[in-house]
């Protein structure tokens, strides 16, 4: 069924441990996450970002469809928008029944940040759709590996204080988009972040982390974990393996659904490692 993100992300929370919030590029990843999260009977975050909107070119028919696949779901799923640039987009999503938003304005000053996500948290709370925010720029969206980045934990404090958002997004070592799954984590900072920081932490390119990191990462203190990367590297890998064995291959069903059973497998397993306390 279709529940809030509150209510996968706040029991983490409370218990020490990570919830999976992963990015649906098209079809094949909704019903691949949701067979993922179902084979090991994890609830789990379904996300479409901004950037994949602009995809598609509107919003309507993937979210629609990833609002109706967590219905029909056997495994509680929560519906997020990710990354979102437009309070217009917020609105969008919201009368669709996303369960949760994330409004990123990490790259305008601290002052317009606080006033853009306000008045997002203003119109989302009226709805109940829980709101995340980015505090401090992670990186590689654009292609720019910027992993020096930190938040501020006093900042942060002030920043969850001043918006009302339910979760904060912190850049602790990570970037968007790494192929290579070794980002150096600032562990001593997610502990004075989680202490300081009164609502639960996302960790935002965590493809670029290997499993005992993101482990790790849980243990110190983060809770919702966002992949996007790694599911499409193996997508691709599943596709191209496919393709590779079959070059005459023509129906798109075969050579998907290669890659769909590669990003379910991924799905439980990560699920499996961000469950471990
Ligand atoms: O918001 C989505 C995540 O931050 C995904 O990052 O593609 O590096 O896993 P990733
Ligand atoms: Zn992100």
């Amino acid at each position: 069924p279709l529940v809030s993100t509150c209510d996968i992300v706040i029991p983490a929370a409370g218990e020490g441990t990570g919830c999976g919030a992963f990015n649906a590029v098209a079809l094949e990843h909704v019903s691949a996450i949701i067979a993922g999260a179902e084979a090991v009977r994890t609830p789990v975050i379904l996300q479409v970002s901004h950037n994949a909107v602009r995809y598609h070119g509107a919003l309507g028919p993937i979210g629609s469809a990833l609002v109706a696949a967590a219905r029909a779901a056997r495994v509680p799923v929560a519906v997020h928008l990710d990354h979102a640039e437009s309070a217009e987009l917020v609105r969008e999503a919201v009368a669709l029944g996303f369960t949760s938003v994330m409004f990123d304005a990490s790259t305008l000053d601290y002052a317009d940040n606080v006033r853009a996500t306000r008045a997002v948290v203003e119109h989302c709370h009226s709805n109940r759709v829980w709101v995340e925010a980015e505090l401090g720029e992670v990186g590689g969206k654009d292609g720019v590996h910027a992993p020096g980045v930190r938040t501020d934990p006093e900042e942060a404090k002030t920043f969850v204080a001043e918006t009302g958002v339910d979760c904060l997004a912190v850049a602790v070592g990570t970037s968007h988009a790494m192929t290579t799954r070794d980002a150096r984590l600032d562990f001593d900072l997610i502990t004075a972040l989680r202490a300081r920081v009164g609502v639960p932490l996302v960790l935002h390119g965590s493809s670029g982390v290997s499993d005992e990191h993101l482990t790790e990462a849980v243990r110190h203190g983060m809770t919702k974990i966002n992949i996007a990367t790694q599911l499409n590297r193996v997508f691709t890998e599943g596709v191209r393996g496919y393709l590779a064995e079959r070059p005459e291959a023509i129906d798109p069903r075969r050579y998907l659904g290669a890659g769909r059973e590669r990003v379910a497998a991924e799905v439980s397993r990560l699920l499996g490692l961000l469950s471990i306390r």
